[in-house]
């Protein structure tokens, strides 16, 4: 008897572990075949122009003069003003290109890459965003002509080892090395989401299977005639979850979580109200604190200017950054951005991180040149900002909690003597704070 009904479930069992074993299967093959997925799937016109242009490339690999040639005045007057082939310009460095990219990409992308990011090809839209999407032009080109310009890159990168010494760039090369890491990083990602579906099913079979057992060893306990009645009870005994759905007991504990829960995320809520600690937005030009302020040790004021003179601690203008940059680093795309700003006479829109309402009274020159306090002790490590972000709460108990705490810088400050004086005749060895000057009154912070 056993064996008759033992045998419909051990073949649902041997489906589950069969579909397991498939799945399993496919995800892994799928990590193999991705690039090549994304080959066909990219561009629909992209299938019927590869059969022509693979046949053309080992030809331009083998070196065809007229062709490297012809492709040589191509690049020269189509691309060369934003690409070189070692180097980033405004596009990236195209050496390697064909290792990089299948030709049956290539040419539609060069034909037309918007058309291939509006038609989200992965890897175009991966580059068109690292290029901060900037659109390269459409181009009238045959595929001859295409495949005439990557011979002649071919032809170019093999030379290009010489020239890459010339010019060493890290900067450069970080960016080549950031699409690889890129690369690296999405294949990631997907491994992840296949371990997890992995996973999931290897839980579902293992419960499956549980309950099978768990059937049979009944099955098997109900054909013994030597059970007594407690036994057979247990045995037919089946779980009632209408009856702990019902209990009141359980409903108390799930209404008090819920409550609990639902005070706790609208007090967190209220208390975030206007507090933009941490803030730390994209800015259009990837300005770098660490780079600047850190590492080469430009001074703070040099660029803003006002901070120790003025209630506003300006932000500098493109002007102040072409000192350095008319003659540093300027093949960068980041740079080549500041000279577009000038040109067409336009401010860089960077973002304000800082900002108090309005109804707030705060003055820079106070506290840095009166006060002598240093900016970190407000904005934090800046030196060490790759991007700006806001450290401290800047709210109102954060200002008047320093003013109670921190003591008037006096020293060398005649307007403070005779104040001294009066402080320490009626207070004694108690602190000149900023609030026994008045620092916590409502007045002198709120217009
Ligand atoms: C006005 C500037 C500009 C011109 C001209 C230009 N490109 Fe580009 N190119 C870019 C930018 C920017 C990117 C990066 C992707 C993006 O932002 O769309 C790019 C990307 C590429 C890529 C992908 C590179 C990679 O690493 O995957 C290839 C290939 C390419 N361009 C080839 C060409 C060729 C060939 C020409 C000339 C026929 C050309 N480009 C002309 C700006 C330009
Ligand atoms: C080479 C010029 C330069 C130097 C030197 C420099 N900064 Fe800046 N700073 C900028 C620019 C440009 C911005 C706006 C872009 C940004 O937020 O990154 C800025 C933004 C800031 C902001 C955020 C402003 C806001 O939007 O609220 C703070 C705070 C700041 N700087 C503090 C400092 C401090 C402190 C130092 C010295 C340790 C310093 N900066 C040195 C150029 C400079
Ligand atoms: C006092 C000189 C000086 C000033 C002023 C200055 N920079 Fe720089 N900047 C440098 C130096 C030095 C480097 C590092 C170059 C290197 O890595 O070889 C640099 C690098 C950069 C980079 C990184 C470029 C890259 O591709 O690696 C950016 C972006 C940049 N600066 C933006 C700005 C902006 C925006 C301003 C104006 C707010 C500015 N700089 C003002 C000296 C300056
Ligand atoms: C006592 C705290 C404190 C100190 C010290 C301080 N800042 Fe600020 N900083 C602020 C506050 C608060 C704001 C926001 C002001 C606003 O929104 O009106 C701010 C804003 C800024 C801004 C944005 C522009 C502006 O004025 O709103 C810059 C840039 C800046 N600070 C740079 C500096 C530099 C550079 C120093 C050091 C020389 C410095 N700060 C020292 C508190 C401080
Ligand atoms: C790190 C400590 C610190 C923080 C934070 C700070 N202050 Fe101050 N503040 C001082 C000191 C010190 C002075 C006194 C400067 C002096 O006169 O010697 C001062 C003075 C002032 C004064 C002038 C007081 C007077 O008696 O005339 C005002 C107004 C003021 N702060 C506003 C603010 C506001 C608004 C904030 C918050 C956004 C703030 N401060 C945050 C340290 C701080
Ligand atoms: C040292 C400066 C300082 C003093 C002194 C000060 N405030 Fe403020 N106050 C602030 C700042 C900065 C803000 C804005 C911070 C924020 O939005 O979190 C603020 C915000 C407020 C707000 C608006 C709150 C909101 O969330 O919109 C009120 C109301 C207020 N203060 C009342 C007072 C009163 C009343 C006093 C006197 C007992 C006082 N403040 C003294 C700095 C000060």
């Amino acid at each position: 008897m056993n064996s008759i009904r033992l045998r419909p479930l051990s073949r649902l069992f041997l489906a589950l572990f069969l579909t397991f074993a498939a799945v399993g299967n496919t995800s892994a093959q799928d990590v193999g075949a991705a690039p090549d997925v994304s080959k066909e799937g990219v561009a629909p016109g992209a299938t019927a122009a590869a059969t022509p242009a693979t046949a053309a490339a080992p030809a331009a690999g083998g070196g065809d003069a007229a062709a490297i040639a012809a492709g040589d005045a191509l690049f020269k007057g189509n691309c060369a003003q934003c690409h070189a082939i070692n180097d980033v310009v405004v596009g990236p460095a195209l050496a390697g290109i064909s290792k990089r990219r299948p030709v049956s990409w290539l040419i539609p992308w060069i034909k037309n890459s918007s058309k291939m990011v509006a038609a989200g090809d992965e890897y175009a839209v991966k580059i068109f965003n690292q290029y901060q999407k900037q659109q390269m032009p459409s181009f009238q080109l045959s595929d001859a002509e295409v495949t005439s310009i990557l011979a002649y890159i071919t032809a170019e990168e093999g030379k290009g080892g010489a020239d890459t010494k010339l010019t060493p760039n890290s900067g450069d090369n970080a960016a080549v090395d950031g699409t690889a890491a890129a690369n690296g990083e999405a294949d990631g990602g997907k491994y992840m989401d296949i371990l997890l579906i992995v996973l999931v099913v290897v839980l579902i079979v293992l419960v499956v299977t549980l309950v099978i057992i768990a059937n049979i060893m009944k099955d098997v306990l109900r054909g013994r005639k030597d059970l007594d009645g407690r036994d057979v009870e247990i045995l037919e005994q089946r779980t009632d979850w209408s009856r702990l759905y019902k209990s009141p007991v359980l409903r108390g504990i799930a209404g008090v979580v819920f409550v609990l829960a639902v005070l706790y995320t609208s007090v967190q809520g209220a208390m975030g109200v206007g507090l933009q600690q941490g803030y730390q937005p994209t800015q259009p030009i990837a300005f770098s604190h660490k780079l600047h302020a850190g590492e080469n040790q430009i001074n703070c004021a040099y660029c803003h200017t006002s901070v120790y003179k003025s209630k506003s601690a300006n932000i500098p203008s493109a002007n102040i950054c072409m000192n350095c940059h008319s003659q540093v680093k300027t093949e960068s795309p980041e740079i080549k951005k500041i000279y577009r700003a000038i040109e067409r006479k336009q401010p860089i829109q960077w973002v304000r991180v800082h900002n108090l309402p309005d109804l707030a009274y705060f003055n820079h020159s106070q506290h840095t040149q009166v006060g002598g306090i240093e900016c970190q002790t407000c904005h934090g490590p800046i030196q060490n900002m790759e991007v700006v972000y806001q450290y401290s709460p800047l709210t109102m108990g954060w200002c008047i909690n320093c003013h109670r705490e921190t003591p008037l810088n006096t020293k060398g400050n005649g307007y403070y003597n005779n104040l001294v004086k009066l402080h320490d005749s009626a207070n004694g060895a108690a602190p000149f704070t900023v609030s026994s000057n008045g620092g916590t009154e409502c007045s002198k912070c709120h217009y």
